[in-house]
């Protein structure tokens, strides 16, 4: 397919934000993909065009129904001055999985893969240098088609913005403060909470907001059915250091998985850890705090990385996990991904392109 390409003037260029103070998600760069599909025809007119607004039908589908679907993915720019892209392709097969679940059309990867490549060498000069500062792409589906019968749509667009990121967490890469909920939960079985669709994060807003009224960053999810088994912390996968085991609880339903979370299993395999993905309550990470085999707790995600534990909340009582202190797996984890994310160490993965 070929791409079509929409230059913005020289004067539509937008003026960069400060690279220290970037926040998440809140500036957005020069330009967009924009790839529209019609039931017949296929997906059609892939196009890099100056970034703006959409034209939608009131009646279009994703507005009713919410048949949306993204994927989070960062490009780095490393030492050498290069463009670093990590597991990109697995970003987009993962959206294909998240598209298959909701009736939406199949992405044909490798075209996406080189307009995206193509988008950021367009806009490179938005990818920060500060240190920790990355540009976060954000691939979207959505169903466009104006009809209000709940099935399938036949219009879909895919478009892909970027914004240059700082951290994702206000505290950084410091401890946060995590609430145990057994009042919401995040998914259920036979559910999708497997994939990355909108009203996941619609449905997981209420929770987070009384979370941080009550002083928390997050709050830790319980499984749906018996409100025991950790499924997930906010956005994120999550890990527990127990002993000598590196415990998180396994996909096959409810859980995202997570391209950080696959990234960190096989690193800390790498350095012969054992990384067991295993059913675990609440109460057994509890249990084990007491009887001090807790050494650490960290989420992982793409917006993060890695972030660390410091303590639950959880009926009531509080637990401090390694003294509210960041974790050494955690902060080694962190280091190690990093580097290689940013070209700054071996790949021996070949995840980074
Ligand atoms: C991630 O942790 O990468 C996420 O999914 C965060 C995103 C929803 C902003």
């Amino acid at each position: 397919m070929d791409i079509q390409l929409e230059k913005i003037s020289e004067k539509e260029a937008k003026t960069k934000p400060d690279q220290n103070s970037l926040g998440f998600g809140r500036h957005f760069t020069d330009h967009m993909l924009v790839m529209p599909y019609t039931e017949g025809k296929g997906w059609h007119d892939l196009t890099i065009q100056p970034y703006r607004n959409f034209s939608l039908d009131p009646a279009a589908m994703v507005l009713h129904y919410g048949q949306a679907i993204f994927e989070g993915m960062k490009a780095y720019r490393g030492k050498d001055g290069g463009i670093y892209l990590f597991r990109p392709a697995d970003n987009i097969e993962r959206m294909n999985i998240s598209a298959a679940r909701l009736c939406m059309p199949q992405l044909p990867v490798d075209e996406v893969l080189v307009a995206l490549k193509e988008l950021l060498r367009l806009d490179e000069d938005w990818i920060p240098t500060a240190k920790g500062a990355t540009l976060y792409i954000r691939p979207t589906m959505i169903a466009t088609e104006a009809a209000l019968g709940v099935r399938p749509a036949k219009q879909y667009l895919f478009f892909v913005i970027l914004s240059p990121v700082g951290a994702y967490y206000p505290e950084g890469f410091n401890p946060v403060k995590i609430y145990v909920t057994d009042k919401y939960v995040r998914a259920v079985p036979g559910g999708v909470g497997h994939i990355k669709t909108a009203g996941n994060y619609a449905a997981s807003i209420m929770a987070a907001v009384e979370a941080q009224q009550a002083g928390f960053t997050q709050v830790l999810w319980l499984d749906a059915v018996e409100r025991r088994y950790i499924e997930e912390v906010g956005t994120m996968n999550i890990f527990f250091v127990i002993g000598d085991e590196i415990v998180t609880p396994p996909l096959g339903g409810s859980i995202l998985p997570g391209i950080t979370r696959d990234s960190v299993i096989q690193v800390a395999k790498g350095w012969g850890l054992n990384v067991v993905e295993r059913r675990i309550t609440i109460d057994e990470v509890l249990a084990a705090q007491e009887n001090g085999s807790l050494k650490e707790i960290f989420g992982t995600g793409t917006a993060a990385v890695i972030s660390p534990v410091g303590s639950l909340h959880y009926k009531g009582q509080d637990c401090l996990i390694n003294n509210g202190e960041t974790g050494a797996l955690s902060q080694r984890l962190f280091d190690e991904i990093q580097a290689i994310q940013y070209g700054a160490k071996e790949d021996p993965y070949g995840w980074v392109i």
